[in-house]
């Protein structure tokens, strides 16, 4: 009986039904084994521990080789896709998060927003105008070549800046105001610190006596709330066409405190933004009286913020997408 059994069992072929049918035949409470242990009883006293032990073994191989046969027909059947397992534990859904750079606009935005400053936003494709004749950058600047500025037409750029934006909101409103900007920007340009579309954030006070103590005292109470109340800064001598006088901020840098190491050059700063007194032409060109208003104005790269905050050197990291790094914030 058992190598008939063995037989038709693996003659199943894998057949579900075919299978339940031997299984029924053999190993059913009214199969072919309960019947020969029912007849256990009517033999002999000494035999009965033989019979009995033999057909002990032959039902746990059988046992054996119907669930071998039912195990290996269920995984050729789900390799088509064919039957739905609903005790397969499910597999989570990946839940998402802020990307860094958004993670640091979202920071830097809030650090103003308890210094009373509005967030605004403008345009990506902007008119050369706003880009940069009324921003006092004159004709010949060698920030309007070919080699850093995306012309889409003759007067349409993409934004080389958030600079623009200090235009269109004081066309629009009468100081006393405060606003950021932030928003991406564009400059044919790609290596290792540049990439061609990257983020920066422009800030604008304006009102009746602004002085370059409050840029000051503005500015420190970001870098010690974004980097800490230990981190020094200092505020250098600059030019930028649009401020004056202007004034580039510097931080000890994150990495050495600075001692001087790689990434400051070994020069114990690092460079974090532009700023400086909004320049006359400026006011002038959006129709303020240059002697009854004063304001300042600076402009940052989120990118490099990101990177000090994070300890990250290479740029690139942030476009790449990759979900290895991207986990880590
Ligand atoms: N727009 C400048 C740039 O992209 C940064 C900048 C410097 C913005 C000084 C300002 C400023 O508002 O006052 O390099």
């Amino acid at each position: 009986m058992l190598e008939t059994a063995s037989r038709l069992i693996s003659g199943a072929g894998g057949d579900m039904k075919t299978l339940d049918q031997l299984r029924v035949r053999y190993l059913g409470r009214k199969g072919e084994l309960a019947a020969l242990f029912k007849g256990l009883a009517s033999l002999p006293e000494e035999e009965r521990r033989g019979a009995g032990k033999a057909l002990n073994e032959a039902k746990d191989e059988l046992e054996r080789l119907w669930s071998a046969a039912v195990e290996s027909a269920r995984e050729k059947v789900q390799g088509r896709g064919e039957i739905f397992d609903v005790t397969i534990p499910g597999r989570r859904p990946l839940r998402g998060h802020l990307h860094p750079i958004t993670q640091t606009a979202m920071e830097i935005g809030r650090i103003f927003g308890g210094l009373g400053f509005e967030t605004v936003e403008g345009p990506e494709i902007e008119l050369d105008y706003y880009n940069f004749e009324a921003l006092n950058i004159p004709r010949d600047h060698p920030a309007r070549d070919m080699q850093d500025t995306f012309y889409i037409t003759d007067d349409v750029v993409l934004r080389t800046h958030t600079s623009p934006i200090q235009v269109r909101v004081m066309e629009k409103r009468r100081p006393p105001f405060r606003i950021i900007a932030p928003g991406r920007t564009y400059r044919c340009d790609s290596d290792v610190t540049h990439t061609p579309m990257f983020h920066q954030v422009e800030g604008l006070m304006v009102g009746e006596s602004i002085s370059f103590g409050d840029l000051k005292g503005i500015l420190t109470v970001f870098v010690h709330q974004m980097f800490g109340p230990h981190v020094g800064l200092r505020f250098r001598p600059s030019f930028f066409p649009f401020t004056e006088p202007s004034a580039e901020v510097d931080i000890q840098c994150v990495m050495c405190r600075g001692a001087g190491c790689r990434v400051c050059s070994q020069t114990g700063w690092l460079e974090i933004l532009g700023s400086g007194m909004v320049d006359p032409e400026v006011f002038r060109m959006v129709g303020y009286d240059p002697e009854t208003v004063t304001g300042f104005a600076f402009g940052m790269g989120i990118e490099r913020i990101a990177m000090l905050r994070y300890g990250i050197d290479d740029l690139r990291l942030f476009f790449e997408n990759d979900l290895r790094f991207l986990r880590q914030f």
